[in-house]
């Protein structure tokens, strides 16, 4: 115990030294989920309203100011969400819990509302979209699959890029552990790394850098010895942080300077400086009862992308379904009513006219190609190519319609139409 001590003074020392900051981060502990502030101050918050057993899994999206997490024990619930920002953290179950499946890891895509995770049990990398407020789904029915990976896959670490669109996870089974991408609809599936990887658990991005960071537990048999490692993100430029031994390492999160992890041997949280240059990692945190099984930044800001040189969005693609078939409603909707005031206004003019002086106000010219004063017949088509050439919404064709309107009882119409020509 004194040791510990100990080491949290020099970690402190180092810190005030060094002028680098702590991130404030979430953790979870058990049924609980722990806020530690600065690196020192600490709250935890008991998730009261549900029946919680064993958190993990965390993805926290500070739009929103949502945190996703998984809850291993549970038995209806698979995805929960709970609302930071809001005092009575009321605990949603999003995703229920189909058969054996198991949530590994979480991330979340701000632009689409899309949540993603890995999918130990049947080796998928499922997502579903929250299209909307208090989201409630089966397992079974309302859910993607991304990738269903190859026959012995065992996905397990994920991270989702907001920025540069592009989805990572790290695959941990024995005979090939690999670090791969892709985009967030399964194309461009490429494998990063796939060399000197044991059993690699835990996977987090530094987005504004634009690298990942991972930690590699050597040996699955005794879980001794470990690596924190970090590459860019098209796997080039891979640099080995720090190495340790006796942890084995559950899951990892990377801060402005730190990388921090969770120990599940010693049920520690542990951080070295995230560009290499600390020589043994520092402890910040003791658990007693639980390991912690999941730790993340508390971003209090929304990720601004700033000077990456982001792809742009595609609109159909990040429009939500439900926003799609509205707008789609409301476009037919709009024709509707545009091609009713066109027939019944086409009607009453024709009316009017008694077919006969079909005279053309100079505005709407262009909607009268042509004219036939003869009779009738002719003037029933083209009132057909008045509504057929009517926009839909530009208030251009209202204007027409109006003018149509107006002139019905304008006099001097054959003078104007002259002029014109
Ligand atoms: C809470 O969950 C535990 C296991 O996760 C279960 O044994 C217990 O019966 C549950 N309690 C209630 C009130 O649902
Ligand atoms: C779930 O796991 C149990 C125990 O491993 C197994 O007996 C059962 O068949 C599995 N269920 C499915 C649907 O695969
Ligand atoms: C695995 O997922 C696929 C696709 O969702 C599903 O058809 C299959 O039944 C699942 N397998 C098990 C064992 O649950
Ligand atoms: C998948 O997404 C990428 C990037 O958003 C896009 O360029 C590509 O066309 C998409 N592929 C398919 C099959 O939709
Ligand atoms: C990989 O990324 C690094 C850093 O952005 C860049 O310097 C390098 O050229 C890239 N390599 C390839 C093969 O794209």
């Amino acid at each position: 115990m004194q040791s510990e001590a100990l080491v949290i003074v020099m970690a402190f020392a180092t810190v005030a030294a060094s002028g680098l900051k702590h991130d404030d981060l979430i953790v979870a502990v058990g049924d609980r989920l722990e806020f530690l502030t600065d690196g020192s101050t600490y709250r935890t918050l008991a998730l009261d309203s549900y029946n919680a057993s064993k958190l993990s899994a965390l993805a926290y999206d500070a739009t929103t100011r949502k945190l996703f997490f998984s809850d291993r024990h549970h038995l209806y619930g698979h995805i929960f969400s709970v609302n930071l920002g809001d005092e009575s953290h009321l605990v949603e179950d999003i995703v229920e819990r189909n058969t054996n499946e198991t949530v590994e890891s979480l991330a979340y895509d701000p632009v689409r509302k899309m949540l993603l995770w890995t999918d130990w049990f049947n080796r998928s990398i499922r997502r579903v979209q929250l299209a909307k407020e208090h989201i409630h789904i089966e397992e079974k029915d309302g859910v993607e699959i991304v990738h269903f990976l190859e026959d012995d896959a065992k996905p397990r670490g994920l991270v989702f890029d907001p920025c540069m669109r592009m989805l990572y996870w790290t695959n941990v089974y024995k005979s090939r552990p690999t670090i791969e991408r892709s985009f967030l609809n399964g194309s461009q599936r490429e494998i990063l790394i796939q060399t000197d990887l044991f059993v690699p658990n835990a996977l987090d991005l530094d987005v504004l850098d634009q690298r990942l960071y991972w930690a590699d537990n050597l040996r699955e048999d005794d879980y001794r010895t470990f690596n924190i490692e970090r590459s860019f993100v098209n796997g080039t430029g891979r640099q080995k942080i720090y190495r340790g031994i006796s942890q084995f390492v559950v899951s990892l999160t990377v801060g402005g300077d730190y990388v921090y992890w969770t120990d599940y041997n010693h049920k520690k949280l542990w951080y070295v400086r995230k560009d290499g240059s600390s020589k043994s990692s520092m402890m910040l945190r003791t658990y007693s009862r639980n390991p912690a099984m999941g730790v993340v930044v508390y971003r209090h800001e929304p990720l601004k992308c700033g000077s990456l040189n982001t792809p742009e969005i595609d609109f159909e693609d990040a429009v939500d379904i439900e926003t799609k078939k509205m707008y789609i409603i409301f476009v037919n909707l709009i024709c509707l009513v545009m091609v009713g005031m066109v027939a019944t206004l086409t009607f009453r003019f024709w009316k009017f006219t008694g077919c006969k002086s079909t005279l053309v106000p100079s505005k709407s010219k262009k909607l009268f190609a042509f004219q036939n004063f003869e009779n009738c017949r002719s003037s029933i088509t083209m009132s057909e190519r008045t509504s057929t050439q009517a926009e839909p919404v530009s208030p251009s064709s209202t204007e027409s319609v109006n003018v149509l309107l107006t002139n019905e009882r304008h006099s001097d119409t054959a003078a104007l139409f002259k002029y014109e020509f």
